[in-house]
């Protein structure tokens, strides 16, 4: 069995190295497959959601290889539009495939995927999407299986900017012939990091980072060589930003687009934490020392959904009653209820979480329900006093590369244990 052991209460000091984001790596990844072509992912995380989709793409008959240099992936010889069950629903994103698919061979059969229980996760958006440009889909209890053989380019209106539902019509859109416009798209970094990505692929995307995206068709490349560098990782940044705001200290990373993490960062300095960024450079101090908050959490530029439960840890060690909401995940607070039976005072009304904060707080023997909860449990327990104990070590793992080797460089007392 895996398990973190964490001896909390030690203060956070020196230089951090933020990987580039998972969420932008999985849909750059599912991107390759409308293409035939060498990628190089530079840096990408060798994390198990980055595998899985890496693993998708070699079942469907193209190659992967993590090289010193990052992910290496080749697309030649994609001949399947029908990857296996087992892989796919080992990841949500695994559904991010279904517009590259279509894109190349105009059919695909996807399962329906799988990823964290953070709550209801439907994939409606997607097949309206897919149906305004004319494809055919049809949903059994573990498939979609989609006909685009009358798929036109055109207007897509998406009745939620959701991210999957984005990135599967923008790959559906660049190898359609003509002009295709879809309105209410997420306007998530990772959107943007796919977009510019698909423009050095020989894709024509404009109004990149904004809730209307025109793309115009492009015959789709043969024998691509492309070299890319995945954006930073907004979520882990943020990760190390609070764990620092609970146990007191100082760290600095660098970060290229300051913008992307600028909720997080106005957040925490509203707690008390002080932030400063010069030169690429974010720097973080805090004295322990944390006021309560109010927040919700919403689709980008708003506070990230995935920083909520690590929120939430925070909250237990504030000064005050904060209130916490999710508008993108109304029911994903199972980490709350958590908190709860380790003695923090929060408890969940709606769609929001009360949590009343003290600065001591007890150590905890616990499960990561899902990944960002996971991370949760990881702060929680560096602020707490005394011993903890994390299971789910697999489940943190999908999305963090090296996070106990990183927090120990800090000088967090945590250690990996399987027995
Ligand atoms: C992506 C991120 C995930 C993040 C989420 C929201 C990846 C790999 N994952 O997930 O970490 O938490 O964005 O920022 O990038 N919805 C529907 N119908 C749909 C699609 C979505 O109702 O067809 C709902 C979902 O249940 C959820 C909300 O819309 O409540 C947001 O989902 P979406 O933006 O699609 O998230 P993902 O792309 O799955």
């Amino acid at each position: 069995m895996e398990k973190y052991l964490i001896i909390g209460g030690k203060k956070l000091f020196g230089e951090v190295k933020i990987s580039p984001a998972k969420n932008a790596c999985l849909p750059l990844i599912a991107s390759t497959i409308m293409f035939s072509g060498e990628f190089l992912l530079q840096n990408a995380p060798k994390i198990s959601d980055v595998i899985i989709m890496a693993k998708i793409v070699e079942n469907l008959g193209g190659s992967f290889i993590f090289t010193d240099k990052g992910l290496l992936l080749k697309t030649f010889n994609i001949n399947s539009y029908s990857p296996s069950k087992e892989i796919c629903c080992k990841a949500r994103a695994s559904f991010f495939i279904a517009g590259a698919l279509l894109s190349r061979f105009k059919r695909a059969i996807v399962p329906l995927p799988g990823g964290c229980n953070i709550g209801i996760r439907p994939v409606d958006v997607h097949i309206d999407a897919f149906n305004q440009l004319g494809v055919d889909c049809i949903m059994d209890k573990d498939y979609v299986k989609f006909d685009a053989n009358k798929m036109k380019s055109g207007m897509v209106s998406l009745k939620y900017p959701s991210v999957g539902a984005t990135v599967n019509a923008i790959c559906a859109c660049v190898g359609l012939m003509g002009e295709s416009l879809i309105s209410n798209c997420a306007k998530e970094p990772e959107i943007v990091d796919l977009c510019n990505f698909l423009n050095l692929c020989g894709a024509k995307i404009s109004g990149i980072g904004t809730s209307l995206i025109k793309i115009e068709g492009i015959a789709l490349n043969k024998s691509l060589k492309i070299v890319h560098r995945p954006i930073d990782d907004r979520i882990e940044a943020g990760t190390f930003i609070f764990a620092t705001a609970v146990t007191g200290g100082e760290i600095a990373f660098k970060y290229d687009n300051v913008c992307n993490i600028c909720s997080a960062i106005k957040t925490i300095e509203k707690m008390g934490v002080q932030t400063r960024y010069e030169k690429n450079t974010l720097y973080v101090k805090s004295k322990g020392e944390l006021d309560a908050t109010q927040q919700v959490a919403d689709v980008f530029p708003a506070f990230p959904t995935d920083l909520q439960s690590p929120l939430c840890s925070v909250c237990a060690y504030a000064n005050g009653e904060s209130v916490i909401e999710d508008r993108v995940f109304k029911d994903r607070f199972a980490f709350v209820k958590q908190l709860n039976d380790f003695g923090v005072n929060a408890r969940v009304l709606g769609s929001q979480a009360v949590i009343k904060g003290s600065k001591i707080n007890n150590p905890c023997t616990e499960k990561a329900l899902d990944l960002r909860a996971g991370a949760g449990l990881v702060i929680y327990a560096l602020g707490a006093q005394g011993e903890s104990q994390i299971f789910g070590v697999d489940i943190i793992r999908r999305g963090y590369e090296n996070l106990e080797q990183k927090l120990r460089l800090l000088g967090a007392d945590i250690q990996y244990i399987l027995s």
